[in-house]
């Protein structure tokens, strides 16, 4: 009993109390862990990612080339004040060029590098590392297979992974949230944190969190521009959709599902 009690405190005593002495949450911990001060990282046990290749790729897929069209001619001061979160959607199929220049406002390449052989990308990403994935569930899309795809950045193509209609085990995992899995197509973002990791450690997932908001954002402006609306869904089961995707929860995980479509008007 003796030595229970004494394992017992010596296990409070090294217990993270900051500040006040009041225990911190794990987002809390998180937060500050990954923080940098004057000596550099705060936290002492902060661990790195394997290094992963910057473009996931799928070897044996059928492979789609996406249709690279001139970009809408709307403004973005236009496009931030008519972007809103929509919740109905017509059955309206969407087309091939309207879906691509989603993707490319995503993840596109916009500027090569050459000599350091670095395409940088339509949203931003530190240390040019691109944790992010993009996977596309087309449900009606002009001549596109119903089917589950990743988005391949490096040559604007999709990679079709599972033939079908998904629709029901997407708004499953989104606890039955109307909007999902009705649209003509569900994006879902990912992220291959140790992309990010190797470099940052684990302050590379504060990076992907915020990048995951960067490509939210690029994804609401362009559907507002293209005429097609999305809204950003935080609410899922993040074993159904990993598992949905075919990916660990931890080495890659789901982040963020965003339905598009047309509004209803
Ligand atoms: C991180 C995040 C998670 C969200 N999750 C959901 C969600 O699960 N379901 C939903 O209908 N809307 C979700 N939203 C959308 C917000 O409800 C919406 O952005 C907010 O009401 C403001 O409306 P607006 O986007 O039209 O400006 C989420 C938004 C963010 C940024």
């Amino acid at each position: 009993m003796k030595y229970l009690l004494l394992i017992g405190t010596l296990m409070i005593m090294t217990l993270p109390v900051y500040g006040d002495s009041t225990a911190m949450s794990i987002g809390e911990r998180f937060h500050h862990e990954t923080g940098y001060g004057d000596s550099g990282a705060k936290g002492d046990d902060l661990k790195m990612g394997q290094s992963l290749p910057l473009y996931k790729t799928y070897d044996r897929a059928t492979i789609v080339h996406l249709p690279v069209t001139q970009s809408d001619d709307f403004p973005v001061a236009k496009a931030m004040q008519l972007r809103r979160s929509v919740r109905t959607y017509s059955d309206k199929a969407l087309t091939l060029p309207q879906l691509t220049r989603v993707c490319l406002a995503a993840c596109g390449i916009t500027h090569e590098l050459g000599a350091m052989d670095i395409a940088l990308r339509a949203a931003p990403s530190g240390g040019a590392l691109y944790p992010i994935e993009l996977y596309v569930i087309a449900h009606t899309v002009d001549s596109l297979a119903d089917g589950l795809y990743h988005y391949q950045v490096k040559d604007t193509t999709l990679e079709l992974i599972r033939e079908g209609d998904f629709g029901d085990e997407i708004n499953d995992a989104a606890f039955d949230q109307d909007w999902v899995g009705t649209t003509a197509v569900t994006l879902v973002l990912s992220a291959r944190f140790a992309r990010s990791t190797h470099k940052y450690f684990d302050r590379g997932y504060r990076y992907t969190y915020m990048e995951v908001g960067s490509i939210c954002e690029n994804i609401y402006l362009q559907a507002t521009a293209s005429g097609l609306g999305t809204v950003s869904v935080g609410a899922f089961n993040d074993d159904a959709l990993n598992a949905f995707l075919g990916i660990d929860g931890t080495n890659e995980a789901a982040l963020l599902i965003m339905p598009l479509g047309v509004p209803t008007q």
